[in-house]
């Protein structure tokens, strides 16, 4: 089937209107991205981006990442101190992923966005990067079956799609620190979905709240969302497992309910389709990314308003720090689908996963995304724009402080340029 095959979305009523709406996004897709590669055309990770209402400066985002410093959900000084450290004037943070309820929580001391407390706490975090000059988007998390007793409330089972428990290949990092199995998750009954929704859609107000300049919906890497998209996962046999239209329900309705609250170009949308991170394997990646692509077209051609953007990790090899993706595909298969996803989409794309700068350089200037975003090299470089920008050498990541708790040690005591950083190698390759 060719990439942009039509029938790639198992609809079945209004067949031919949706013949001739595939084939006006097909005939749009192509004319926009021959006047995409001719506008990307000298593009450079410097070149200035306007994200809907917002001014971008440059293109180089931070990735959301969970660092697990915020105690007891609480967004504190540490978190106001790490991410204005990241804050350029005109630059776009996403903050690490932030809990929608108590269910939500897989990892000790992430920060939470459902209580009072919470949205108060970060109110200072986003006042600080705001001072900076900085956009800053609340990623909205929910980890589903990624999930621990320890972590939830009354030490029920973790909600997901299914009751299959993610296999012991995985481990959960437990809030002592040590490493344990996944549990037995609870499939949702299809009358408490309402209630997971909802529960997005006040994170999102409160996201709002709080001062942030939008949300991101965390629908990728294995977690809550993702537990509906993938078929690996999501064994359902009602109206929300089955074919790829049943299995995007979940997240449109998410999608549909943050929009209409908090309006649709406050809102990013997170998808990995080729990535298996805690299981996640799909037998279709392509058409699956194409199915919630085009209904995010769909979306936005029925309000007559873009989203804020769609944000796709990279299924590159070592992307995500996981080597074991079962799949590893080739760079050409990887450049395939994400060129695919990218000419489709009808609004700004952001790529994430194993960028470098050079490869940063090349996605914008070839029209394959709007922004990059960067993980692992803004945790060790929080003057990463700088440094790219002088093309300086880099600060090297410490895999074993990523989520421990300390509020300096491997969060913000990396070194600037200006205070001695760039001593140590350049990473040609992660
Ligand atoms: C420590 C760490 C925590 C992460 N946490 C999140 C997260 O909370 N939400 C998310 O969508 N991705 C998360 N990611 C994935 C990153 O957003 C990013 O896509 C990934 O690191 C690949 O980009 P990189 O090669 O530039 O690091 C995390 C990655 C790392 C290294």
């Amino acid at each position: 089937m060719s990439p942009a095959s039509p029938d790639h979305i198992s609809y079945r009523p209004k067949q031919n209107y949706l013949i001739v709406h595939h084939i006006t996004l097909i005939i749009r897709s192509h004319y926009t991205t021959s006047t995409r590669v001719m506008a990307a055309q000298g593009t450079t990770l410097f070149s200035p981006y306007k994200m809907g209402r917002f001014n971008l400066s440059h293109r180089v985002v931070l990735a959301p990442m969970t660092r697990c410093r915020a105690l007891n959900g609480i967004a504190g000084p540490a978190l106001a101190e790490y991410y204005t450290q990241r804050s350029t004037p005109g630059g776009f943070l996403i903050t690490e992923g932030t809990l929608v309820s108590p269910t939500a929580q897989g990892f000790p001391h992430v920060p939470g966005i459902y209580n009072e407390e919470q949205t108060e706490a970060w109110k200072k975090v986003v006042d600080a990067v705001h001072a900076k000059g900085s956009i800053i988007f609340c990623q909205l998390w929910h980890v589903g079956r990624a999930s621990h007793q320890v972590y939830q409330p009354g030490g029920a089972a973790p909600i997901s799609s299914t009751s299959k428990p993610i296999s012991a290949r995985w481990r959960i990092l437990m809030p002592d620190g040590s490493y344990g199995t996944y549990p037995k998750p609870r499939a949702l009954e299809i009358y408490e979905l309402p209630e997971v929704v909802e529960h997005y859609r006040q994170a999102a107000l409160n996201a709002i709240q709080a001062g942030f300049d939008g949300i991101e919906i965390h629908g990728a890497h294995g977690y809550l969302i993702d537990q509906f998209l993938k078929d690996g996962i999501n064994d359902r046999t009602d109206e929300y497992g089955g074919s790829i239209a049943n299995r995007c329900k979940f997240l449109m309705q998410i999608v549909q309910a943050v929009v209409e609250a908090i309006g649709a170009d406050r809102v990013g949308v997170r998808i990995s389709p080729a990535i298996d991170h805690l299981d996640a394997t799909e037998s279709d990646p392509l058409n699956l990314g194409l199915a919630v692509i085009e209904r995010l077209n769909r979306l936005q051609l029925n309000l007559g308003s873009k989203l804020g953007y769609l944000h796709v990790t990279q299924p590159r090899y070592t992307a995500y720090g996981q080597t074991e993706t079962g799949r590893p595909g080739t760079e050409e298969e990887e450049a395939h689908l994400l060129r695919t996803w990218r000419r489709t989409y009808q609004g700004t794309f952001v790529c994430s996963g194993g960028f470098t700068r050079e490869l940063g350089m090349e996605a914008v200037a070839q029209g394959d995304a709007d922004l990059v975003s960067y993980g692992r090299l803004f945790i060790s470089n929080p003057d990463l724009v700088l440094r790219f920008k002088l093309n300086a050498p880099l600060n090297k990541y410490i895999r074993k402080t990523f989520y421990t708790q300390d509020p300096v040690l491997g969060y913000t005591d990396y070194p600037f340029l200006s205070n001695g950083g760039g001593t140590v190698q350049p990473l040609s390759r992660l």
